[in-house]
């Protein structure tokens, strides 16, 4: 296993629309567990391959404190969404900032295993929250884009500030 670099706003590869897997093979479980592993790592709750750099729609999550509820999504496609919430969200591309949006309370998403084999995922709440921020990444969009444009550069100007003390 390896981590893999975050890609950091503004990179502009954060844009990128990631395409269809058609190959399950052992390459694809090796992204899916170097994904894993740069998540937990990081940490964090859900990771996009759009944010490592690889533009293809597969996505991890895990969202228990144990860290025991693991989620790998491919080709991910939502079937039904109801209701709303809103729920202050965070990324790892985004780092040191946070901001309430507001999303679907409720997702049925359809999608593939990492061997490939389809299946149905129903959740609500937190996890529905995940899953709809990591399949935006798959469609190069951010959490930010979300937000009105003075919250949003008030955000980005404090991740500025937070990444200059970092540095
Ligand atoms: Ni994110």
């Amino acid at each position: 296993m390896a981590l893999l670099p975050i890609l950091e706003f503004p990179d502009p590869r954060l844009r990128t629309k990631a395409a269809p897997v058609t190959v399950f093979d052992t390459e694809l479980e090796q992204l899916v567990s170097n994904m894993f592993e740069t998540m937990y790592e990081a940490p964090g709750v859900g990771l996009a391959a759009t944010q490592v750099d690889v533009h293809r729609q597969v996505l991890v999550m895990d969202m228990s404190e144990e860290r025991s509820e693991s989620h790998v999504l491919i080709n991910p496609r939502i079937l039904e969404k109801s209701g709303e919430q809103v729920y202050q969200e965070g990324c790892l591309s985004f780092p040191g900032i946070y901001a309430d949006v507001e999303r679907a309370l409720r997702v049925k998403v359809a999608a593939q295993r990492v061997d490939g084999t389809p299946f149905e995922l129903d959740v609500e709440g937190p996890l529905a929250v995940c899953i709809q921020h990591e399949m935006d990444h798959l469609v190069g969009k951010v959490f930010v884009d979300y937000l009105s444009p003075l919250k949003r550069s008030l955000l980005l100007k404090r991740m500025e500030k937070k990444r200059r003390q970092s540095a």
